[in-house]
């Protein structure tokens, strides 16, 4: 039911600097894979057919990793490295199911899905925030499972104290997976926020929404936000937040990326004992 999906990958990266001044955020690795191929992965298990990146200057280096690098596979294949000339045809995707949009200006999450409207047309479409990883079961495959129509988000309680970072929904019905959303605010303090359960970068939305953020006025931080369009479609359409199952990891702060190299390292058979014994002798 859900084909296409939005990448928004336009931000500056100004949490992550100077690593990300000319390298797009989405391409830091973990491990050895940049989050923008673990959030294209994740959409493709999740039955995601057709794939829009919203991009931006400097980004060009994301679509160079999408197609092919004739020198390198020229010289994997005379060297005989098949698995490793494998693992990058392996990311080539159907000619044509691949577009790319340029946000001009990075002028909010919402002006960045907004941007992608005409590649959509009418129909439901995920939007996947790469810097949001998660290890385990993929979350796309277990909203996409789940979705019957109007706006689905992935939600995960997180402390009080962090709301600001967040849109932050109110809870409805609640049967511990699937919620109902009755409110949605954008980065509320944790004196206004109407709750803990945040919003996390998994997104099915409808094309309505499109139609919202063409004609919406800037909010949080002077931008175009997605939560806002989500809010005025409250009562008009089904609203739900998903629970997912997995561990997530907030790769757009140091930490968080630091957390998830060590988890995904620790998932890998070729790294785990090694890295495993190291990390017993420093703490
Ligand atoms: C965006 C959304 C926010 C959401 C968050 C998840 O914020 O605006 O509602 O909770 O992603 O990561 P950003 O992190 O881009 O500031």
């Amino acid at each position: 039911m859900v084909k296409k999906a939005i990448f928004p990958v336009g931000g500056l990266g100004t949490r992550f600097l100077p690593a990300t001044k000319a390298l797009p955020k989405e391409m830091l690795p973990v491990v050895d894979k940049p989050l923008i191929q673990y959030a294209i992965e994740e959409a493709i298990e999740a039955g995601i057919e057709e794939f829009i990146f919203v991009t931006g200057r400097n980004k060009t280096a994301i679509e160079d990793h999408f197609d092919h690098s004739v020198e390198l596979e020229a010289v994997l294949h005379q060297k005989q490295k098949h698995e490793a000339l494998e693992t990058v045809r392996n990311m080539m995707r159907v000619p044509g199911t691949v577009a790319y949009v340029r946000q001009q200006e990075p002028a909010g999450l919402g002006h960045a899905v907004w941007c992608a409207r005409h590649l959509v047309g009418n129909e439901p479409v995920a939007v996947l925030l790469a810097d949001d990883l998660v290890l385990g079961q993929p979350a796309l495959k277990e909203m996409t499972d789940n979705y019957q129509g109007g706006n689905m988000v992935a939600v995960m309680e997180v402390p009080k104290e962090d709301t600001s970072s967040y849109g932050i929904v109110t809870a409805g019905s609640d049967d511990g997976t699937m919620v109902t959303i009755d409110g949605i605010v954008e980065k509320p303090s944790p004196q206004n926020a109407p709750s803990n359960l945040a919003v996390i970068g998994r997104y099915i939305i409808e094309p309505e929404i499109f139609d919202v953020l063409g004609a919406q006025e800037a909010g949080v931080g002077g931008e175009i936000q997605l939560t806002d369009a989500l809010a005025t479609r409250i009562g008009a359409s089904p609203f739900s937040g998903y629970r997912f199952s997995g561990k997530r990891f907030d790769c757009g702060s140091k930490i968080g990326f630091q957390k998830a190299n060590i988890a995904f390292s620790l998932e890998r058979d070729d790294m785990a004992d090694e890295l495993r014994a190291w990390l017993a002798t420093q703490i």
